[in-house]
């Protein structure tokens, strides 16, 4: 995708965002270079549970898991979506590898960077796993891959990266992944699971200020990329989290009565003092609704694995 495309779809997406009521902007734009850099900050701290917990499942079930994987006499191709700097699944392709396990990695990722350092890490480091990155959107490069992946498919979905869907995507997800897949393939998809309010908003509403910088970056992009003119101080970010929904919200808030004009929108727009911009969901789960949107999908849960103290899931799925 040319760079030309991909800001023409983002000045459409912030037209469309910036122009509803209430106003929103897409997550998924929290992801450029710089975006991605603070992102790294986040899974380091201590608060954002998230990384540490899937880690720890990765490693202590790395054996029951990947026994669902392949037989060992049948080769698989291992597609992860968003593998982005690939430290966690590096876990299971290490071991994969030393079990004999025959089989393709083939990682998709919007960053054509991520997938270069990935690749010359895992040659490096694990040299006899086969690595065939795809850079750019998911669905694409799963339609073209269709023609290119071994019969058997385990697809890797990790890192609560569903619960920043809404569920109507979350609906349409599942469906295309439904589509790519025939009975007995795999999918592994991690959940981060209801917990204590207090541990959830320590980890979006963080003590070290990544999470505020994380969101103010995407209106710092569209200054970057779309000529815009915020001035982030006089924005901030508030998070708040919902028990009975399981959704965190975050917004940012405009901390004055302010214009803000938008060069390659030619459009100024209005944010009225304390008007609130929704910029992500991040859902939690309970796996009730886990196993629900499973069979509402054509899969069936053929295993749930949790770290010790029941914060994160990665939910291993069978098609059905
Ligand atoms: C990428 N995604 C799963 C993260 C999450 O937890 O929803 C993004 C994030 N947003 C704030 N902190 C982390």
């Amino acid at each position: 995708m040319s760079q030309q495309v991909v800001t023409s779809v983002l000045a459409a997406d912030t037209l469309k965002g910036l122009s509803s009521v209430p106003k929103f902007l897409l997550s998924k734009y929290f992801y450029d270079d710089a975006g991605s850099i603070l992102f790294q900050e986040i899974m380091k701290m201590p608060e954002y549970y998230l990384t540490r917990c899937e880690e720890q499942i990765l490693l202590q079930h790395k054996e029951a898991l990947t026994r669902w994987f392949g037989n060992g006499e049948k080769s698989f191709s291992l597609v992860e979506l968003g593998s982005g700097d690939g430290q966690k699944t590096k876990i299971l392709l290490k071991y994969l590898a030393a079990q004999g396990a025959r089989f393709q990695y083939i990682p998709i990722d919007i960053s054509q960077k991520a997938n270069d350092d990935m690749k010359a890490m895992l040659n490096r480091e694990i040299p006899q796993v086969e690595v065939y990155p795809r850079t750019g959107d998911y669905f694409k490069k799963l339609q073209e891959l269709n023609g290119f992946a071994s019969d058997q498919k385990v697809i890797l979905f990790l890192g609560s990266n569903i619960g920043n869907f809404s569920d109507a995507e979350t609906d349409r997800f599942l469906e295309q992944l439904a589509g790519f897949t025939r009975t007995g393939d795999k999918l592994l998809i991690g959940f981060d699971l209801k917990k204590s309010p207090q541990v959830i908003m320590n980890a979006y509403n963080d003590p070290h200020g990544h999470t505020r910088r994380f969101n103010l970056n995407l209106l710092e992009r569209l200054n970057r990329e779309l000529d815009a003119e915020f001035d982030t101080a006089y924005f901030e970010q508030h998070t708040e989290y919902n028990p009975e929904t399981g959704e965190v919200k975050s917004f940012l808030l405009s901390k004055a009565d302010q214009h803000v004009h938008i060069g390659m929108l030619g459009q100024t727009f209005h944010f009225e003092k304390w008007e609130a911009i929704f910029v992500e969901r991040s859902r939690k789960y309970d796996l009730e609704s886990i196993g629900k949107l499973a069979r509402n999908s054509g899969f069936r849960v053929a295993s749930n694995f949790t770290d010790n103290q029941h914060y994160f899931v990665d939910s291993l799925w069978e098609r059905v």
